[in-house]
């Protein structure tokens, strides 16, 4: 028996979907080539439709090419990875093909020399999960000698309600501690790099409170619209497919407190603290002066026309599904008390970035300095995705000119660095999962509370959707999300150094 515990049968539920084919198989081929997988191990792919292995074998094959980090070797090395592929029609719905599936993994366990450990892998609708992982034990896949993980997508739940059902399904058959319940920011390399930055440094981590920085600025944009997702996007909405899980994540890691220790479970609790800690909107009146909400209309991008949100495949043509929003949220605990976090994400915006910015306390206002100036804050820019990287903007002396004060990047490009390869998202979640390290996944308490958060919100949304702001494909959202922060006296900080088409800062220069 091979005692690795690197080794597993994965079982790929939705093994001909969208998410399998760009971001899975090619994950599994960069964990093999870089030696983090080793040969046993095997794959079975599963779905409704028919497929031989052979045909299944080129489907993955056709994804490492398109998707994968790495290029495929020669036929003798493709032809080692791939042999741990098969592929099995299944009906999930009826328990008979999960007593097939237990014969085939049993196969290919003794095959490859797994050991027994089992990783259920749902890539599928959440509806489906129930079914599912009953059907799992029902058909005997859990009577193995080694461990059994579950790793499942989002959205989990479409509100607290909803969750806890599902968590309760999902709970009948696998503890908690077997449960892996992927938000793939959480696997992104400079996410994680947060807590290093903040904790690590000498520099940042006295100043990481209410006395020393005036508000955290979070930006999700997307150029893309909803592609061939309208049907799934248009139940879900921007808050939902991404406020409840990223946004709120990428608060948590900003906010948390150092955890003591570095066991999963150490990272988790900080992270719960947080989500609970949000200061819940009590009324919808305070939903609509806190968070703002907006709709992509037509609009030219990069010179082509894009169609409105209601004219998109599978979206009803009187939509009221927000694809922007935006949100003042505050963390209501000793570290944080009066300091806004902005959040906001969209479709159709002008520019793919995700970005982190922290905005800095000014100097005092009788320094001879601020008196002859108008300074600009500090800031410090975590850029997730991407671009990967962290700048500084500071002020300093424009060279040549006397008494001028001009603001200047320290910028630290991670990205740029020539021969780094950095590892996916999917690539370092599904290496912890079948490490069993569960730190970058989100426990049961923290979608719980992130849920109850958000409901809020959406139950204030669902009286009147007469805030629904129209802004036109290409643009930066409604005007109404510049207000949130003006109000305050702050403004959304520009991403990538572009703002509304005005360049204030760009790659390694100042203005
Ligand atoms: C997903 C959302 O979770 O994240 C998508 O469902 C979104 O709507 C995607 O496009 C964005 O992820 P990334 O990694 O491209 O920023």
């Amino acid at each position: 028996m091979n005692m690795n515990s690197n080794s597993a049968v994965f079982m790929i539920f939705g093994a001909t979907g969208d998410l399998a084919r760009r971001k899975l198989f090619p994950a599994f081929y960069s964990l093999y080539r870089e030696g983090k997988l080793t040969d046993h191990f095997a794959v079975i792919g599963l779905a409704r439709r028919p497929r031989t292995n052979d045909q299944f074998r080129s489907d993955v094959l056709e994804s490492i090419r398109e998707f994968a980090r790495h290029e495929v070797q020669g036929d003798a090395d493709w032809n080692r990875f791939v042999e741990h592929f098969e592929y099995m029609s299944l009906d999930s719905t009826q328990v008979a093909g999960f007593h097939e599936l237990r014969k085939l993994a049993d196969r290919l366990d003794e095959k490859f020399h797994v050991g027994g450990n089992r990783l259920f892998y749902l890539a599928l609708a959440p509806e489906l999960f129930g079914q599912v992982t009953t059907h799992i034990r029902e058909g005997g896949l859990l009577e193995s000698k080694g461990w059994n993980r579950l790793v499942i997508e989002k959205p989990f739940g479409y509100d607290l309600a909803s969750a806890e059902k599902l968590n309760r399904q999902i709970r009948e058959v696998f503890e908690e501690n077997e449960i892996y319940r992927i938000d793939h920011y959480l696997g992104k390399e400079m996410v994680q790099n947060i807590g290093v930055v903040r904790f690590a440094n000498a520099l940042f981590e006295p100043l990481w409170n209410n006395r020393h920085i005036a508000n955290v600025q979070i930006t999700l944009s997307e150029t893309v619209g909803v592609e061939d997702r309208g049907g799934y996007y248009d139940h879900s909405g921007a808050l939902r497919d991404m406020g409840q899980n990223h946004m709120l994540q990428m608060i948590a890691m900003m906010a948390m407190e150092p955890p003591s220790r570095t066991n999963p479970e150490d990272l988790r609790d900080e992270k719960v603290k947080v989500l609970r800690s949000l200061r819940a909107y009590r009324t919808p009146e305070e939903v609509r002066s806190h968070v703002v909400r907006g709709q992509y209309t037509e609009g030219e991008m990069k010179g082509t026309l894009q169609k409105a949100y209601r004219a998109e495949d599978s979206v009803n043509p009187n939509s009221t599904t927000e694809t922007y929003f935006a949100a003042k949220v505050y963390v209501d605990n000793f570290r944080w008390a009066g300091v806004p976090f902005y959040i906001r994400t969209g479709k159709r915006l002008p520019v793919k970035t995700t970005e982190v910015v922290v905005e800095f306390k000014n100097v005092p206002d009788n320094v001879y300095l601020a008196n002859d100036h108008r300074l600009e804050p500090n800031l410090l820019v975590f850029r997730i995705n991407p671009m990967e990287g962290i700048y500084m903007k500071i002020n300093a002396k424009k060279p040549g000119a006397e008494g001028v004060i001009i603001p200047v990047a320290m910028d630290f490009c991670q990205s740029c660095q020539v021969g780094l390869n950095t590892p996916e998202a999917y690539e370092r979640l599904l290496h912890d999962a079948v490490r069993g390290d569960s730190t970058y996944f989100t426990r049961w308490d923290e979608v719980a509370s992130a849920w109850s958060f958000i409901d809020r919100i959406a139950e204030a949304w669902s009286q009147s959707s007469d805030d629904l702001h129209p802004y036109p494909a290409g643009s930066w959202g409604p005007e109404a999300a510049r207000e949130l922060l003006a109000r305050d006296g702050f403004r959304w900080w520009p991403v990538n150094g572009q703002h509304e088409g005005e360049v204030i800062w760009v790659e390694g220069e100042t203005k």
